[in-house]
């Protein structure tokens, strides 16, 4: 059985006094029964993370990674400084990487294979903007994403790693993709991963992300190949955030 990750992408928000409050307040809600949780701040906060979330139920990570070990890269952040601030997790190819920094399907392929060499569970995010939906072109976009990883790192890479299925239209719009639209997408990636490889694409955990929040959370997990979610917005806020979790359990 797989079991819900429900992640929180913070993107480019927080301060040192937002990351106390909101972290204190999620570990000031404990639940016996919980889903897998993890948080992704912003880089100079991670520190903090570790500090407030060390020996919590609660793990965290970064939402982007260097493909590089070390070096001459300035203003880049690697693997290995991610495990030295006790991340378990990051996130590789979100689609504002991809549209906003210009990161191709290559680029992605490379963190993603540095992040599972030193050890990190990547999170490859995958997903269509509005006129590739309307064009009909979803599952080849998000076959062409999908196989640049898998060609790298082959259909191994994906034991430890996680997949994220976020339409880019759903992304901070309110728009959420429906349970059946979301539930067909997934399938369609697990389908391509069990093709290499059946075991490995079973255990595989597919989130969805596109405004995600403590309503239509409980239809959209229920779906038998969405394994949890990526949130913005709602997991900003400790309320929300554990309004999505107790929607789940
Ligand atoms: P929203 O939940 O704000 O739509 O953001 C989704 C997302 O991009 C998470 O990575």
């Amino acid at each position: 059985m797989r079991k819900i990750l429900l992640a929180g992408n913070w993107k480019m928000h927080g301060s040192k006094a937002m990351v106390s409050a909101l972290l204190e307040g999620l570990l000031a809600a404990p639940r016996r029964e919980t889903p897998d949780m993890v948080v992704f701040p912003p880089f100079p906060y991670l520190a903090q993370a570790q500090s407030l979330l060390a020996g919590s139920p609660i793990a965290w990570g970064a939402q982007t990674l260097s493909p590089e070990a070390q070096g001459a890269h300035t203003g880049e952040v690697s693997a290995s400084m991610l495990l030295d601030l006790g991340c378990r997790y990051v996130l590789v190819g979100h689609s504002e990487r991809r549209t906003l920094y210009g990161e191709n399907d290559a680029d992605v392929a490379a963190r993603y294979a540095a992040a599972l060499a030193a050890g990190l569970e990547p999170i490859l995010c995958v997903g269509e903007t509005l006129q590739e939906r309307e064009e009909e072109r979803t599952e080849a976009v998000v076959e062409r994403q999908l196989e640049a990883v898998l060609d790298r790192c082959g259909v191994e890479g994906f034991e430890r790693g996680a997949v994220a299925y976020e339409p880019v239209w759903a992304i901070g719009t309110g728009r959420t993709a429906t349970p059946d639209q979301a539930q067909a997408v997934h399938a369609f990636i697990r389908g391509k991963v069990a093709y290499r490889n059946d075991i490995i694409a079973g255990q595989l955990r597919i989130l969805y992300g596109g405004s995600v929040n403590g309503s239509n959370a409980a239809d959209l997990f229920a779906r038998e190949d969405i394994d949890g979610g990526l949130v913005g917005g709602a997991s900003l806020k400790a309320e929300d955030f554990l309004a999505i979790r107790d929607a789940v359990t």
